[in-house]
């Protein structure tokens, strides 16, 4: 699910917007007007059953254009005994271009191009997930074991002509997509999942300060999806479900 930058702002309004959970608010206390060249959004999945259906996601946007960006790991079932990572980087922006071979056109049945990338993981690990300025309107998304340091690229792709840099703050979610696109579902039929959002950081010259700001429960299962959140220094613990 993509929140545009007008649903975030009516999001505590709006009574639902399809089967995300939870939202979350990152910024950089000071950032450079023109954005930022690369961001780092740290995620772990160490509580996470390992089942197909969640997306923890951050979305980031650009100056100059108009869609946004997103980027996360979702859980998968074990492959003959190993844990396998699941990490996507897409753009929603129209005339979005890539060559990159993990990577196709089009997201979430609309324009842009969706990357990913299923990696032989371990879910102990927290993995960074790097979005990087690569050349012109180019950018990569590359997912990193922050224990063993092992990059994989998950994609690349050219925004049009005109995109900037990455814009200060935005926003993220828990989304159950097992029920997008479902007619009906109980809030408490929810599995239980649980995973840390920490905080996220920039080699932009003049940027620091990079926090999860704020998290919230939003949808319709508000008050009835088991919602949890703690509070780490790192960042931000949430659980949903049962
Ligand atoms: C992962 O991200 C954190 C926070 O940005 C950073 O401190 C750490 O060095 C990164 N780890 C790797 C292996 O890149």
């Amino acid at each position: 699910m993509k929140i545009t930058a007008a649903a975030a702002v009516l999001m505590s309004f709006a009574p639902s917007l399809g089967f995300a959970l939870v939202g979350n608010d990152w910024s950089f206390a000071k950032a450079p007007v023109d954005g930022l060249k690369d961001i780092t959004f740290p995620f772990n999945m160490a509580k996470a059953p390992h089942k197909s259906g969640f997306y923890f996601a951050q979305q980031f946007n650009f100056h100059g254009i108009k869609d946004v960006g997103y980027t996360g790991l979702q859980p998968r079932e074990d492959q003959n005994g190993k844990s396998i990572v699941h990490a996507a980087f897409s753009s929603f922006q129209a005339g979005a271009t890539t060559k990159h071979r993990n990577c196709h056109t089009g997201a979430d049945g609309g324009p842009g191009v969706s990357c990913a990338v299923d990696i032989k993981g371990n879910y102990r690990h927290t993995y960074n997930i790097t979005v990087e300025n690569i050349r012109g309107t180019t950018w990569r998304g590359t997912l990193i074991d922050t224990v063993s340091k092992k990059p994989t690229v998950i994609g690349e792709w050219t925004l049009p002509q005109g995109a900037g840099k990455i814009v200060n703050g935005q926003v993220g979610f828990v989304e159950y997509y097992t029920w997008n696109g479902q007619p009906s579902h109980t809030c408490d039929s929810l599995p239980y999942t649980q995973a840390v959002f920490n905080h996220p950081t920039t080699k932009t010259k003049g940027a620091r300060g990079g926090k999860v700001t704020k998290v919230y429960e939003y949808g319709d299962c508000v008050g009835k999806a088991g919602y949890v959140v703690k509070k780490r220094s790192t960042g931000y613990d949430i659980k949903v479900g049962f």
